[in-house]
């Protein structure tokens, strides 16, 4: 189990990166949405992290051809084929559930599963639904947890209003009514991330939105190629952000991120705080793409209750800008931390505890008391954005972070970056 022991930052930095992880969310879209075209499909900027090469490798599993230069990443399906090994999400909840909705109605029997923190964590938000509309899909504790085995069948037309604000839910359906029988309408509490909808709008999908609600058309004919650079990710983005936010007289400009309305609420929150955030738009294809220009200034405290789910990734980062704010900041409404890659409710208040923080855990959220982190040891869950979190907060004060392997899921070159603040 590996390690990392973060020094505190001396001086002040002002730099520009460049070379933020590309989009996870996104990344995973262009592999599976591949499966639905025609044509060769063109993704540069594929995200090369652990979660997404592993759908990467799940589509050629069932049968995509993906000719890889290290650069642009091209993809031919010609349909869905059975695989004859089980589909390894590894530790990718976005992973799993996207795939139950893309595999619902293929032709074939399929098994998916992943790691150990994959395999505890609920399934039935997207297996219930889609076993409601005829879907065949089992695994354990009554088809909630994985290995999931799915058996294509041919679904039935939904109309669903969802309880659940999870663009993974959502998108999963998405999938599902592509290939069902007829018109499907889905509806969310809250809008969640809509890659889904503009990335398949895109490839010539017919998804009419009105306001939460999407009515989805079932696929006459194959969907034109994706022809996409996938633009940097927000969420690993913000730990670069929330490195400016507690260093004095800090700057960083953050390139080509995408600025879509429902991945850069963090920033916002920052901005709250007292953060002087710029926003720079591009270019708009697919997605809003441009740069993020973040600048030091003293962080009070804030309320955070609504858009969570625009907020959901970014909440242990967060919770380290909160640590060095003036006040009592408060997080309310946030169940769903507690069914992410870990609690993180649950490991945020544990671990900022063991750095001294005054902190309070509600079965919603937290409180946490602006005050000086202290040196500690703590652990990442196996959690990525734990890890991360907990690294940045160390440029305070010297903090051991314990079983950080779990950062290759999404960030590889982020101790390369980190170094770069120096
Ligand atoms: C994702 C949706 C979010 C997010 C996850 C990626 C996606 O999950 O936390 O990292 O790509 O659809 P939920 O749908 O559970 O909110």
């Amino acid at each position: 189990m590996s390690f990392f022991k973060s020094q505190k930052l001396t001086s002040s930095f002002s730099i520009e990166i460049d070379s933020i992880a590309s989009d996870k969310s996104i990344s995973h879209r262009c592999a599976m949405f591949s499966m639905l075209s025609d044509g060769q499909n063109i993704v540069r900027n594929f995200l090369r992290a652990e979660d997404t090469m592993n759908s990467l490798k799940i589509i050629q599993d069932l049968g995509a051809v993906v000719e890889d230069d290290g650069d642009i990443i091209k993809i031919t399906s010609s349909g869905i084929k059975e695989s004859f090994d089980i589909l390894d999400c590894g530790n990718s909840g976005t992973g799993i559930r996207l795939f139950c909705g893309l595999l619902a109605s293929a032709n074939g029997h399929f098994i998916l599963s992943g790691d150990e923190y994959l395999k505890r964590r609920p399934m039935n938000r997207v297996t219930k639904h889609l076993r409601a509309i005829g879907a065949k899909i089992d695994g354990r504790d009554d088809g909630n947890l994985a290995p999931l085995s799915i058996r294509g069948s041919s679904l039935k037309a939904f109309d669903y209003v969802s309880p659940i604000a999870s663009a993974q839910v959502k998108s999963a359906m998405i999938l599902a009514a592509l290939r069902s029988e007829a018109d499907c309408i889905y509806t969310e509490p809250e809008l969640t991330r809509d890659h889904t909808e503009r990335m398949l709008r895109g490839m010539g999908a017919s998804l009419v939105t009105n306001g939460l609600t999407t009515t989805i058309s079932p696929l006459k004919k194959l969907l034109k190629p994706l022809d996409i650079t996938v633009p940097s990710d927000p969420s690993s983005a913000f730990f670069f952000a929330v490195a400016c936010a507690i260093t004095p007289n800090s700057k960083v400009t953050l390139k080509n991120i995408t600025l879509n309305p429902t991945r850069i609420e963090a920033f916002k929150i920052l901005e709250k705080m007292g953060a002087i955030i710029k926003y720079d738009l591009k270019e708009d294809v697919y997605e809003p793409i441009g740069n993020i220009v973040v600048e030091y200034a003293p962080l009070k405290a804030v309320e955070v209750s609504e858009n969570i789910s625009w907020l959901i990734d970014e909440l242990p980062a967060l919770s380290i800008a909160m640590s060095c704010a003036d006040g009592v900041s408060v997080v309310k409404n946030a169940h769903e931390l507690r069914v992410k890659e870990s609690d993180r409710i649950r490991t945020v208040v544990d671990n900022l505890k063991l750095c001294n923080i005054e902190v309070e855990e509600f079965d919603d959220g937290y409180s946490v008391k602006g005050g000086e982190l202290k040196s500690a040891k703590v652990k990442s869950f196996g959690d990525h954005r734990i890890a991360m979190s907990f690294i940045i907060a160390g440029l305070k004060c010297d903090i051991e972070v314990e079983d950080i392997d779990c950062i290759n899921t999404s960030f590889p070159n982020f101790f390369e970056l980190l170094e770069s603040l120096k």
